[in-house]
Formats: C-alpha cells, structure tokens, sequence
C-alpha cells in the first residue's frame, strides 16, 4: 500500500472528492472522517447523505477496500500521511465581518485536533475554500504544537459542482496545487501531484504559490457568479424592450472571448457556495483597503437578491395583484437540477416572498424531503445586507400555508399559478394539458428556468412569463417600491 489519506469533513466535497481518489488509486487507503454521526453511518448505508448521480457506483465499488468513513476522527488523523481538510466555511453570522466574513471555527478547531494529534510528518491540504491568508494561520497553529513535527500546508481547492460532482471529479478542467516555495513546500506539492496523476494529465495539474492558490477559488466562483448576474441583468432589459435573453446570450455566447457556457438566464443562483465566496472576497478586499473592488462584486449579489425579488412581483402583480389565498405550485425546490442540496436556493426566497403576500404554496421537488423545505422555509433569514427582503411574519406562521406533495400534477391542482424554481428534466415532460385542465382558469405559469415550451403552453391557453422573454400582455410589474 501506498500513502494513507484522512479526509476531514465528509460533505458534498469531502464524500465525492475522496470516493474519487479511493476509485482511481487502489494503491492508496483513504479514511473520510466526521463529527456528525447520523453521516457517517449514512456514508456506511444504502441510503448516501447526498444525491449525485453517479455516486453510489464509486462508493459501493470502494467502500471496505480502501475507502473508509469514520467517526474515529482523531486516531485516523494521527494515521495519515495526508490530511485534507474539507469542513464547511459557511459566512458568519455574528461578530466582526458577520454577514461577510467566512467562519473558519471549524477549520480551526480541525487544526488545533491535527496538531494536538499527530505524532508523524504531515502534509495538510486546504480543500475547503477560504480566505486567502487563511494557510498563515493554519500554520501557526499547526506548528504552535512544538513535538518536533513537520506540517507541510498545501492548498488545494475544489471546483466540483453539484449535480455533477463526478464528472468533474473524474475530467477535472484543472486541479490546483499551491505550496511553500521552499524544498519542503515543493515536496509536499509533489506528493499531492503524484495522487491526482493517477487519472490526471500532468499538464491539466497546476502548480502555484500558496495565496494564489487559495484566491483562484475566490476568484473563480465571482467570475462565474459575474456571468450569471451579467445576463440576468440583460433579461430585466429584455422583457422591458421585447428583446429574448436566450438569443442574445446565443449570440453573445458565440463571440469565442466569452464562450457560450454559464448563460443561462434565471430566478438567481443559488448553492453554498457563490453568495458565501462573493461576500467573504468583498470582506477581504474592504479589509486590504479596495472599497471600488469590494462594491463591484458586491453588486453581483445584489443583482442576484433584485432577480429573486424581481420574479416574486412579476407572479404577484400578473396575478391580479394578489395572491392571497390562491394557491400556487412550485415545482423544484433545490437549488439547481440533480442535486437534493437546498442551500441558498431561489426557491427559499420565492417560497417566502409568495407566503409573505398569503399564497398557499404546494411544493414539489423529488430529491428534497417535506422536512428539509419545512426546515428552510422557517428558519429565520439572515439577512444583514439584503433590506429589501423584510420578514416582518414570524416564518413559522408561514408554515400553515405550505403542503408538500409527491408530484407535479397533485401540485398543480386547482391551483391559479405554477412557478418552475429547479430545472429539473421531468418538468420538460409534464402532460400540460392534463395540468391546464386541473388548474383554476386564467392558469398563470411562470418559468423560472426557461425550461418549457412557451409557445405550446400558450397554445394550450396558459398565460406564461418565462424570464428575459418576450412578454405576455397579461403579464405586469409593480414598481419595486409598491412591493
Ligand atoms: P458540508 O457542510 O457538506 O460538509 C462539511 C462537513 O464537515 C460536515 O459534515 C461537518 O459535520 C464536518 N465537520 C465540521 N467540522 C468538523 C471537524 N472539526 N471535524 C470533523 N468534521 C467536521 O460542506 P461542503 O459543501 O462539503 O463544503 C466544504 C468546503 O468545500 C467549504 O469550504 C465549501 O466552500 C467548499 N466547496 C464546496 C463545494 C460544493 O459544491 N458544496 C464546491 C467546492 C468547494
Ligand atoms: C459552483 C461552481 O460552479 C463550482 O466550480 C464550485 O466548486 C462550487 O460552486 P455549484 O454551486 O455546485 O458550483 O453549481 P453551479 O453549476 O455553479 O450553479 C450555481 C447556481 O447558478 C445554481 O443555482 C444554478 O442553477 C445557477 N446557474 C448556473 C444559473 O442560474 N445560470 C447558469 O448559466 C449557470
């Protein structure tokens, strides 16, 4: 056997990250741990904490050869030669930077267990995104342990997405490797390369100083958030001049300096991870001195929360103005298609925006439990920069308006409205006449993916928004202020 890994952290990074390193190198033991018992057993069952297709192959292919999940954190740790660390770095919620700053408690208190543990050389690789800078820290805390050991920090940030974790795991665009410049900091990259050239070309393996490592992530996901808010921008303009946002990111797309990928106009983005690394890069740029930097990638949020709010007055104001009492279904509450994740997702905000204005909500969404809607749906909305999002109703309140349901057509029924919030496939599929003749008349449809056939739909008789198309005359706007 080769080298043993110990991943900390078995989440939607720590999970699929390492059942890949476990498939394409049999030589190598890897041992993924985590405080959380409920995961870990879930990681150990039939049933995976998380749904990514493709997933339970690699796993039940691994599990009890050489991928191993844990609770035994601090033995296994002690084990390993390396140690990823892949904990959450969720915004913080409180003190200074809150709303802002990423919350590195977990990161540290995975150090502090690292350096109060080991009895061996370690390599410690950052998977989790964080600030750039963080490495310094997490050095000082690991050396602080004085036992005569060496700890060799490399960061190595994830770019796997959602939904598609295993592809990207396994066809990787780049992996990226930063480390010390010094004989030690280079050896440790070397280690690390030599795992990934396992299944990766050498040259798709990209080596860097340790801060340009660790602020590509950052940068990565603000440019890719950057698309997204750029072309929902577009699509407010495009309902407002009769323009459709699909042709011009078509034709904006094919310009080969802008590429045609991540143009798909929407309700607004969603997932741990875009909102969190824009505000965790706004802070540092605010702490380094950079206000100008700051604002401008501030703003790509602020587009984002204006979409959501932007969508919730267009059902609101098509509908008569008022959706109290009515009902209307959500199809799709994760926060893109082919994941059960619901962090951050549009339909959070959507969900709330209707309730606040008395519409009774029937959800639907096959990978999202009633429990986890329920769950998101009355926790209380953090919300420092986002004003326009009041909340005056206690959200719990709420909940008396919602039903969860097993499938679209049971969502639909009787109701005046249908919002697409997840571009799941089957929605593409749905019998919408089947849906038409069951939903109270005019039946409202508002696609907050542009997934569905416009026209056929209108054919059928429905009164259909889709965002940045051409508008319907029955569907309006209120001014954002008569919100
Ligand atoms: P997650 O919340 O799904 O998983 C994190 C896990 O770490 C949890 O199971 C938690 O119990 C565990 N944990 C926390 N502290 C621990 C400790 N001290 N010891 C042992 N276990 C501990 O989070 P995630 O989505 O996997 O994200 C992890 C990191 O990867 C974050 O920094 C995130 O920004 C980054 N990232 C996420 C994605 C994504 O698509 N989710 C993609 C790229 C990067
Ligand atoms: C993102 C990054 O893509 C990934 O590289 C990083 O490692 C983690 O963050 P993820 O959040 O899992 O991945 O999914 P992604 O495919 O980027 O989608 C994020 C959000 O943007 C989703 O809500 C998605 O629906 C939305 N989106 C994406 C759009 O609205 N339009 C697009 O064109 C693309």
């Amino acid at each position: 056997m080769g080298v043993t890994i110990c991943c900390i952290g078995a989440g939607y990074v720590g999970g699929p990250t390492m059942a890949m390193i476990a498939l394409k190198c049999p030589d190598i033991v890897v041992n993924v741990v985590d405080i959380s018992k409920p995961r870990i057993a879930a990681w150990n069952s039939d049933e995976l904490p998380i749904y990514e297709p493709g997933l339970d192959e690699v796993v039940k292919a691994c599990r009890g050869k050489n991928l191993f999940f844990s609770t035994d954190v601090e033995r296994l740790v002690a084990e390993a030669d390396i140690v990823f660390v892949s904990v959450n770095t969720p915004t913080k919620t409180r003190g200074l930077g809150a709303g802002k700053a990423a919350d590195l408690t977990y990161w540290e208190s995975a150090a502090r267990m690292i350096a109060d543990v080991s009895t061996s050389d370690k390599i410690v690789v950052e998977k989790s995104t964080v600030p750039v800078k963080t490495a310094e820290a997490i050095e000082k805390i690991l050396t602080h342990n004085k036992k005569g050991i060496n700890f060799e920090i490399l960061s190595n940030p994830e770019f796997l997405a959602e939904g598609t974790a295993m592809e990207d795991l396994d066809k990787p665009d780049r992996v990226l490797i930063g480390g010390r410049e010094t004989p030690g900091g280079q050896k440790a990259i070397a280690a690390l390369k030599a795992v990934y050239a396992h299944w990766v070309p050498e040259e798709n393996i990209l080596t860097t100083n340790l801060w340009s490592a660790e602020l590509s992530k950052l940068a990565a996901n603000a440019f890719l958030a950057q698309r997204i808010s750029s072309i929902n921008a577009m699509s407010a303009l495009c309902e407002a001049t009769g323009a459709d946002v699909k042709e011009v990111a078509y034709a904006v797309g094919k310009d080969s300096r802008i590429g045609p990928k991540f143009l798909n106009a929407s309700v607004g983005f969603g997932g741990s991870c875009f909102q969190k690394d824009i505000l965790n890069l706004v802070y540092i740029c605010e702490c380094n001195g950079l206000p100008e930097v700051a604002h401008y990638w501030k703003q790509v949020v602020q587009i984002n929360d204006y979409q959501k709010d932007r969508f919730v007055r267009r059902v609101v104001s098509s509908m008569f103005n008022t959706v109290s009492g009515k009902k209307i279904a959500i199809l799709g509450f994760a926060f893109k298609k082919d994941t059960g994740d619901t962090r951050e997702t549009p339909a959070i905000d959507v969900c709330r925006g209707l309730l606040e204005d008395k519409a009774l909500l029937s959800v639907y969404d096959a990978q999202v439990t009633e429990e986890q809607i329920k769950r998101d749906l009355s926790m209380n909305k953090f919300d420092w920069d986002h004003p326009q999002h009041l909340q005056p109703t206690n959200p719990t309140t709420l909940l008396n308006q919602l039903t969860v349901v097993k499938d679209a057509y049971e969502a639909t029924k009787g109701a005046h409205g249908l919002c697409v919030i997840t571009e799941w496939d089957e929605f593409k599929t749905l019998d919408f006449q089947k849906i038409y003749d069951n939903m109270q008349k005019p039946a409202f449809i508002f696609d907050g993916r542009n997934v569905l056939n416009i026209e056929e739909l209108r054919k059928i008789g429905f009164v259909v928004y889709s965002i940045g198309k051409p508008l319907d005359p029955w569907v309006k706007d209120l001014p954002a202020a008569a919100h």
